[in-house]
């Protein structure tokens, strides 16, 4: 039997949502923990460049204070706390030794805020760079887990420091993947990174294969290591 049959009507489906729209980000504020180190510069500066308002995180607010004003483009620096609270999106960007004392340490200044964790836990030895076993599964999943009161996605791990903070380089060539639990979540750190010239934001899953996503960035160092090369990643047919 029809729903013709039988008198009733199935409600119109929505059309389904292009993944390509999304949202404005642009009046956003950008926080960076650990914004006075290469990756957290780099991002400053790129996104400062692109007109986004952007806070440099340290654990002392002069290093940020210092390190902002060599950035430019109205970069402002403050210290973990502060840039937390006064941020809507907030990346983490310290080492992996860092993660986890860090983050339970601004637990409460990151309530409700958009975290976005591109922490790689890497280990080097005379080989070269392996990924290191997380108990929680990855980087980001260890954040999730920390900071029950936050929105934690992951992503922006495959980047090259050196090209971001290049200022001859005029677009960065390279595909974000962007994975987290909530879709509105993932759509505004894809829009994030679609501010930076060249890059485009792609959604790539949950939080729970965020462990491929930090692993890659061993074979990436051993392809620069390779090539003499800062190699970048793009996703076909999409
Ligand atoms: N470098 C890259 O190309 C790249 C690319 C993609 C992803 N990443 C990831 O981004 C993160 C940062 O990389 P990076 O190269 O920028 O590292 P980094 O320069 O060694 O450290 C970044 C900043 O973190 C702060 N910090 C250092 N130790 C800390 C600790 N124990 N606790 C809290 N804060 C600490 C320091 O700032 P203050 O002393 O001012 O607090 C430092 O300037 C890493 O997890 C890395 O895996 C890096």
């Amino acid at each position: 039997m029809t729903d013709a049959d039988d008198g009733k009507t199935t409600p119109a489906k929505p059309p389904a949502r292009d993944p390509r729209d999304l949202p404005d980000v642009s009046r956003l504020v950008v926080g960076v923990l650990g914004g006075t180190g290469d990756q957290g510069r780099g991002l400053a500066y790129r996104l400062g460049r692109a007109g986004q308002r952007v806070i440099i995180g340290s654990r002392a607010a002069e290093r940020a204070e210092s390190a902002a004003a060599e950035l430019g483009h109205g970069v402002e620096g403050a210290d973990n706390a502060e840039c937390a609270r006064r941020s809507d999106i907030v990346i983490v960007a310290v080492p992996w030794e860092g993660h986890a004392e860090l983050l339970e340490s601004l637990r409460e200044d990151l309530a409700g805020k958009l975290v976005v964790d591109c922490v790689n836990p890497l280990g080097f030895d005379k080989k070269g760079a392996y990924p290191l076993s997380v108990p929680e599964g990855s980087a980001a999943e260890q954040a999730a887990a920390l900071l029950p009161d936050s929105r934690v996605t992951a992503a922006f791990h495959h980047l090259s420091a050196p090209l971001l903070q290049n200022p001859d380089v005029e677009e960065i060539d390279i595909d974000v993947m962007v994975l987290g639990e909530v879709r509105a979540d993932t759509d505004i750190v894809q829009a994030l990174a679609g501010r930076i010239a060249g890059m485009r934001g792609i959604f790539a899953g949950r939080l729970r294969n965020a462990h491929q996503v930090e692993s890659l960035v061993a074979n990436l160092i051993s392809i620069n290591r390779r090539y003499k090369a800062h190699a970048g990643l793009r996703v076909t047919d999409v």
